[in-house]
């Protein structure tokens, strides 16, 4: 059913309890997650956005028993991933002349995902408009790669509000709807989780694009976004954090990550913690197994941190599979202006650390020369030589 948000304009979407992982296997959703669909009933019936595909027919049916799907004017598509657009197609099958308002671009995922060119695709951009009635307006503002090309925002003039689609969301389920209702530490742990493992690699564009809606001068009331809480008490706190986030954010943290075989590596992890807390007692200090830990977790950390430091003995004349992995998934992010340190032990060859050092650096890491190479098990004086990486990382 409907919930109210504000005036005219309700939520009408999923709250999913039961979702663990999201795009695939590459985002662990942990405390639940929402899709967050509305309907604008002014002059004009509108709908922004739909819902995730197994969900299509409860969606139609809610949307059903709220209003004459004959009554609807148009739906605006923010983006086309199909957690937003999945359950257009049998939308589309009881009003398949429907304008759908969109980006160019995703007029392309969506006759590429539902192969439907026939649908009445209505292309705007930055700056166009859409009279809804009683002296009520939708303005489109495209949101170029956050997350996708198609990706675009759509202000409500006079309720002044913000559909804001993947920007400023969280994978988190709040069954209240609102920020000021949810539990504020998994509000803020959640979007944080979700700029640096999904909008991270975005961060320069996001820079602009915030600079760009507040020269916008637009009075924003409520910021609703496509997935978890609707920010309705000071909607710029999450703009502000945003705005941090992209700024090459890092606390005064180090985090150290490792796999580890007989544990010779894990016995370097622990002691590089234990010098890096000595060294310095006000720097955060965070170890985890890359093959105990949840991935998005660690990446979250990674975010947080001034410096990492990233271990894996040598097999195969290469690192542990477990690490390469991970690796991949970090460059992926494009961390900037952060520094690491690499460490592990070996049997025969060696190459691991050197591994390690060459992808840090390509992943955009300074990695400090000091390191830890320890063939077999590490002695007392290798793990107090950690203390060398800990003063380099801490400088
Ligand atoms: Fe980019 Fe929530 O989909």
């Amino acid at each position: 059913m409907k919930r109210l948000v504000k005036n005219n304009v309700s939520w009408i979407g999923k709250i999913d309890w039961e979702l663990q992982k999201f795009h695939g296997d590459d985002y662990s959703v942990n405390h639940g997650s929402s899709q967050n669909a509305y309907l604008i009933e002014e002059e004009k019936t509108v709908l922004i956005d739909t819902i995730w595909k197994p969900y299509d027919k409860q969606f139609r049916e809610n949307l059903e028993k709220e209003i004459n799907l004959e009554k609807l004017d148009f739906i605006v598509v923010n983006h086309g991933e199909v957690d937003h657009s999945g359950a257009l197609p049998y939308l589309m099958e009881k009003v398949p002349n429907l304008p759908i308002y969109c980006t160019a671009n995703a007029v392309k995922s969506l006759v590429g995902q539902y192969h439907h060119p026939e649908w009445n695709y209505q292309v705007v951009k930055t700056g166009d408009s859409l009279d809804i009635g009683n002296g009520k307006q939708l303005v489109f503002v495209e949101m170029r790669m956050l997350h996708w090309p198609d990706s675009m925002a759509t202000y409500l003039t006079g309720d002044n509000i913000l559909f804001s689609n993947d920007a400023f969301g969280q994978h988190y389920a709040v069954e209240e709807l609102f920020n000021d209702k949810a539990d504020q530490c998994l509000l803020w742990t959640e979007a944080m989780k979700y700029y640096a493992n999904i909008l991270n690699p975005f961060s320069p564009l996001v820079k602009r694009k915030i600079e760009e809606i507040v020269a916008l001068n637009l009075p924003i009331d409520i910021i609703a976004p496509s997935h978890g809480a609707i920010w309705r008490d000071d909607p710029m706190q999450i703009v502000n954090a945003y705005a941090a986030w992209a700024d090459s954010y890092q606390e005064n943290q180090i985090t150290i990550v490792y796999d580890t075989m007989w544990d010779g590596t894990k016995q370097l992890a622990h002691a590089l913690a234990g010098e890096i807390q000595a060294l310095d007692g006000d720097t955060v200090v965070k170890v985890f197994s890359i093959s105990q830990t949840d991935k998005n977790d660690i990446m979250t950390e990674v975010f947080k941190s001034k410096a990492i430091a990233l271990g894996s003995p040598t097999v195969g004349k290469s690192i542990l599979s477990s690490v390469g992995g991970w690796l991949h998934f970090l460059s992926e992010l494009q961390f900037k202006k952060k520094s690491a340190a690499v460490f592990g032990c070996y049997g025969w060859s060696g190459e691991g650390v050197g591994i390690l050092r060459e992808e840090l650096s390509k992943a955009g890491f300074s990695v400090v020369e000091p390191e830890m190479k320890v063939n077999w098990n590490p002695t007392e004086e290798h793990l107090s030589g950690m203390r060398d990486i800990a003063e380099a990382l801490c400088r």
